[in-house]
């Protein structure tokens, strides 16, 4: 190709030059067009960077045009209603659809392969009624809390001011005002943006940002100041998250802005690292005792953790240490692997950390198996974004669940998967004034605001059909699934449950090994 790109410079040059000369000058006036496209096939040609452009000057670009586009290209005219990931048409349609509050029916009949193996559904009942549409709340509040807080069963999961333009910021929270639900700030600290009136879940990650000294450990007075904010209404530190377990990060100092410097108590002109653990304790009890300094220090408010599932034996040592202690979080947040976030490597998004249900299924197994599930509260994170992806949650042991892609679809995010480049399209994920300035809170916060309400409705509306009055009767056997072509399971019968106390007296043989060897004095 490189040897026809000079024959064509060559003869452009030559049919250009010998026309000028025999009296048509105008033929000159081409090169406005070609001269630029010769000039663009040398430099391809000259630089060492791209084998693709030496080889194949000027034609090559037509490659890195259309890998910018495949995921327009993909989304818009290959993707079917149900294969797009991680949200398929038919999920990201129905937040669009509920946001606006437009018709959110589907016609013909389900497009789904109901004889597909892993296909899920839940019974009806023949007495199912109508259920009116409520906003449906639980209280968290454990035995050492003095300031419970009535949630409501969604609610919007963390994601930090700088993942998220001021604009989204501003809209998820006057849409959880609006709505009487909790957003969480993400572990990027308390910003302006997150102060519009709609009750707050503050989260503190490894940096401790917002309550940090110099040095980049926890502080207590920092702490208690901004805990006493009244839009606070819990607290979550956060051990880590599906999308990214045990990866900390950099916020490199070019991207540090004097204000997120002020909202995360950071000095300016240095990069800021999240370290991939926690410096304020080391072993079980030392999280069990910093949860209840956090708890003291807010004066009660309910105070949990976050984690995304990794080594059973460690999840069972916390389960140890609260029963050494008596302390127990008022609410632990599980978060599926199967989470999002701004950035993270392909590894640890792909191949870290376990998925959601089987998470769910042990978080509440290891409380129910130790007493304790009584005093603790499940929140769940994980590509929720129907009725059903939330009654299913509640019939597997969550009493709560949380969104956050799901969220970011009902401020207009349409998964263009640029949250890591800053050039989201629809000023969702960037902090780009330019781009941020296309979203308007005004708007989208009645969409969250809808998107919430209706989705409420929605998982009111299954329960009726499936006859239960209260989201606390949802059993595991209430959710079907096919495993084969010609057999169908109920999730009582895919996975264990366990009796209460059961890993108390004689733990069953499936978990003795990993709460033996769990120690509340080290993980
Ligand atoms: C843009 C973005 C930023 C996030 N930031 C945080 C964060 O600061 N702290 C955290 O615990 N999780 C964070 N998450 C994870 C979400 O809170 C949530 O746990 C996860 O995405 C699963 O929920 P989803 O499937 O509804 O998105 C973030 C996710 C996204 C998409």
């Amino acid at each position: 190709m490189r040897n026809l790109f000079w024959q064509f410079t060559v003869l452009v040059i030559a049919v250009n030059a010998i026309l000028a000369a025999i009296g048509y000058p105008g033929v000159l006036w081409s090169l406005i067009i070609l001269g630029p496209i010769i000039l663009l096939g040398i430099q391809d040609i000259f630089q060492t960077r791209h084998s693709i452009l030496r080889n194949f000057p000027v034609l090559g670009h037509f490659r890195f045009f259309f890998e910018e586009i495949r995921p327009e290209i993909h989304q818009y005219f290959v993707e079917s209603d149900t294969d797009g990931v991680p949200f398929n048409r038919q999920q990201r349609t129905v937040v669009y659809q509920r946001a606006k509050n437009i018709r959110d029916t589907v016609p013909f009949g389900t497009e789904r392969d109901v004889y597909a193996v892993g296909y899920e559904w839940v019974n009806h009942s023949i007495t199912a009624r109508r259920m009116e549409a409520k906003d449906i709340r639980v209280t968290v509040a454990g035995p050492d809390c003095k300031q419970p807080y009535s949630a409501s069963l969604l609610n919007i999961s963390a994601m930090s001011y700088g993942a998220l333009s001021q604009n989204a910021i501003r809209s998820l929270n006057l849409g959880a005002k609006l709505g009487n639900f909790c957003h969480n700030t993400g572990e990027g600290g308390i910003s302006p943006y997150h102060l519009q009136g709609g009750d707050l879940t503050w989260q503190i990650g490894t940096a401790y940002f917002g309550c940090r000294t110099k040095e980049g450990q926890f502080n207590p007075e920092t702490f208690q100041m901004r805990a006493k904010t009244p839009s606070v209404k819990m607290i979550e530190l956060k051990l880590s998250q599906g999308a990214k377990p045990g990866h900390g990060g950099i916020l490199p100092a070019a991207k540090l802005t004097k204000e997120i410097a002020e909202i995360r108590d950071v000095p300016l002109g240095h990069d800021v690292e999240s370290p991939p653990g926690h410096s304020a304790f080391s072993t079980p009890k030392g999280l069990i005792e910093f949860v209840a300094q956090l708890r003291e220090l807010s004066d009660g408010k309910p105070v949990g953790f976050k984690l995304c599932i990794g080594k059973r034996r460690e999840f069972l040592a916390i389960c140890k240490a609260m029963l050494e202690t008596g302390v127990t979080p008022d609410f632990i947040t599980v978060d599926g692997g199967e989470g999002g976030t701004g950035a993270a490597p392909l590894e640890f998004t792909n191949t870290i950390g376990a998925p959601l249900i089987e998470s769910l299924i042990l978080v509440n197994n290891a409380l129910v198996g130790c007493n304790l599930r009584d005093r603790i509260r499940i929140i769940c994170s994980g590509k929720v974004t129907t009725g059903f992806d939330i009654i299913k949650r509640l019939a597997l042991g969550a009493d709560l669940c949380n969104a956050a892609r799901g969220m970011m679809m009902a401020v207009g995010c349409i998964q263009a998967q640029k949250c890591n480049t800053n050039e989201c399209p629809v000023g969702v994920a960037t902090t780009n004034p330019m781009l941020m300035k296309g979203l308007v809170p005004a708007d989208k916060s009645q969409r969250v605001y809808n998107f919430h309400r209706n989705t409420e409705r929605s998982v009111c509306e299954m329960m009726g059909a499936m006859g239960l009055a209260n989201t606390e009767d949802l059993r595991p056997w209430h959710v079907m699934r096919r495993v084969s072509v010609s057999e169908i399971r109920n999730y009582s019968e895919l996975y264990e449950f366990l009796e209460p106390g059961a890993l108390l007296n004689n733990p069953p043989e499936s978990y003795a090994r990993a709460w033996n060897a769990a120690s509340a004095e080290s993980f």
